[in-house]
C-alpha cells in the first residue's frame, strides 16, 4: 500500500467496516481515485463524525505539525 503522510491502521479499519472494502474503495480495490487532502478529509473525517468515534481534530491525525507541511512520511502500518 502506498505511504500516507500519517499513520492509518488499514487492517483495523477493514475490521471496523466488516471488510466492506467499497465503503472506502468505491470504484474498486487499489489506489483510491483522486487521493489527496480533499478526498481523504471527506472520507475519513465524515465517517468519524457519523460514528462519533475516531479522530476529527487536525492534530489527532496529523501528529506532525500541520504548519510544517506534513512532509514527514510515516509508512502506513498494515
Ligand atoms: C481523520 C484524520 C484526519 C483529520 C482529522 C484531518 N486530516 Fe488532514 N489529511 C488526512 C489524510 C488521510 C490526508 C491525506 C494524506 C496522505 O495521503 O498522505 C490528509 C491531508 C492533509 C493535507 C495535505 C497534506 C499533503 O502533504 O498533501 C493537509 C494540509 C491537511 N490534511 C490538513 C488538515 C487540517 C488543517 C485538518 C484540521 C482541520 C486536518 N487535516 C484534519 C487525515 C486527516
Ligand atoms: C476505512 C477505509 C478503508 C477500508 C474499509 C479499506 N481500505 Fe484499502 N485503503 C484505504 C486507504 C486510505 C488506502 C490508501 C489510499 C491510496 O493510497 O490511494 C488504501 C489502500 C489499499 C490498497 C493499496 C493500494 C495501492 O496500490 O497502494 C489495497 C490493495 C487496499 N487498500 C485493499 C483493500 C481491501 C481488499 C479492503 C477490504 C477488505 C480495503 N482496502 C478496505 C482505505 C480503506
Ligand atoms: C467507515 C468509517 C471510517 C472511515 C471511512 C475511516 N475511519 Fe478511522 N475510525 C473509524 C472508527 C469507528 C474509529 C474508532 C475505532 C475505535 O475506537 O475502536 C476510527 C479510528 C481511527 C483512528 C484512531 C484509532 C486507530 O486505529 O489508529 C485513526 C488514526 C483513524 N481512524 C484514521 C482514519 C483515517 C486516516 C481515515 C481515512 C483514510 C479513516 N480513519 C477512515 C471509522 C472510520
Amino acid at each position: 500500500m502506498g505511504d500516507l503522510t500519517l499513520p492509518f491502521t488499514h487492517w483495523a479499519h477493514q475490521k471496523l467496516t466488516d471488510n466492506n472494502c467499497t465503503s472506502c474503495h468505491p470504484s474498486g480495490i487499489g489506489k483510491i481515485e483522486n487521493w489527496g487532502k480533499e478526498a481523504a478529509h471527506a472520507l475519513c473525517v465524515s465517517c468519524h463524525q457519523r460514528r462519533e468515534k475516531g479522530p476529527v481534530q487536525c492534530e489527532e491525525c496529523h501528529k506532525v505539525s500541520v504548519s510544517r507541511g506534513l512532509r514527514e512520511t510515516v509508512p502506513t502500518p498494515r
